[in-house]
């Protein structure tokens, strides 16, 4: 199975760079299944069942969100009844929504290379999908790691194709979450910095990691807002309205692929796409 995962969607230029460059993506890799992280998508703050409705609608199968999930107020639409949409795991107990899902995935259906020689026919497989939120540096949620572990175990029972998205700031917490989830799961992608890091990498239990995805949206920023009032902001102290940017839009992601019958990584690839 090839899963194409995109950082944090920023935006209306985010979205277009989705719009415009999956089709391609999904030719050129024989992707199976698009994640995507989402809590940016309105206008870089949250997202809305409309906007979630337009990614659907160019291909993305599954979203996930993070700190940013509550920016719009309609997000409790897709908490209460969107089955493709998750939010971390490790928010209180009551808390509308849902940490992960399983999805049957039609594999070999878009194989463009030798390999649909080898699966002639698509076979249909579970994938399931994680996420959870870090707490360092970040706001305080339950413990991500003792969650982890039961949910990964509990996913297990269904599927050995588990692909995680932890949301997340400090390196170390990504970093020693997913070697505890080596073996255990398919891969674990950070997301949340925006900032693409250089160690993506299949661990010894065959789990592929990354720190962070980076994020899709326009890069003549910071970190996808415009850049004189984050810099204003830093110079004075004094609250600024961030808006989104426009240029240099890219689509930043990873394409995992991982064997169907043990569910380990074979292979882990950086993605950074231009929007022409
Ligand atoms: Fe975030
Ligand atoms: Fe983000």
């Amino acid at each position: 199975m090839k899963i194409l995962f995109i950082g944090d969607i920023v935006g209306s230029p985010g979205r277009r760079a989705v719009k415009e460059l999956l089709p391609n993506l999904r030719q050129s890799h024989g992707l199976d299944v698009i994640i995507a992280n989402g809590e940016n998508s309105a206008g870089g703050n949250g997202i809305t069942p409309d906007i979630a409705a337009e990614l659907f609608s160019y291909g993305v199968d599954a979203i996930t969100t993070g700190d940013h999930l509550w920016d719009q107020k309609e997000v409790m639409e897709l908490l209460a009844s969107e089955k493709r949409f998750l939010r971390p795991l490790n928010y209180p107990p009551g808390t509308p929504g849902q940490g992960s899902a399983i999805f049957e995935v039609k594999v070999g259906s878009s194989r463009c290379d030798d390999r649909t020689a080898r699966r002639a026919v698509p076979t249909n497989l579970s994938v399931a999908v994680l996420n959870v939120q870090g707490r360092t540096f970040m706001p305080p949620l339950e413990n991500p790691f003792l969650l982890a572990l039961d949910e990964v175990k509990r996913l297990r029972q269904q599927t050995k194709i588990i692909f995680v998205d932890f949301h997340a700031e400090a390196t170390s917490e990504k970093i020693a979450f997913a070697r505890m989830l080596d073996g255990q799961v398919s891969a674990v992608v950070g997301t949340h910095t925006h900032v693409q890091t250089a160690d993506e990498q299949i661990f010894p239990g065959g789990t592929a990691y990354w720190t962070d995805a980076g994020f899709t949206g326009p890069h003549e920023s910071v970190l996808g807002r415009e850049i004189e009032p984050v810099l204003k902001r830093f110079l004075t102290g004094m609250p600024q309205r961030f808006e989104v940017a426009k240029d240099r839009v890219l689509l930043h992601g990873a394409v995992i692929e991982i064997d169907d019958a043990s569910g380990k990584a074979v292979k882990i690839q950086r993605v950074s796409e231009s929007v022409a």
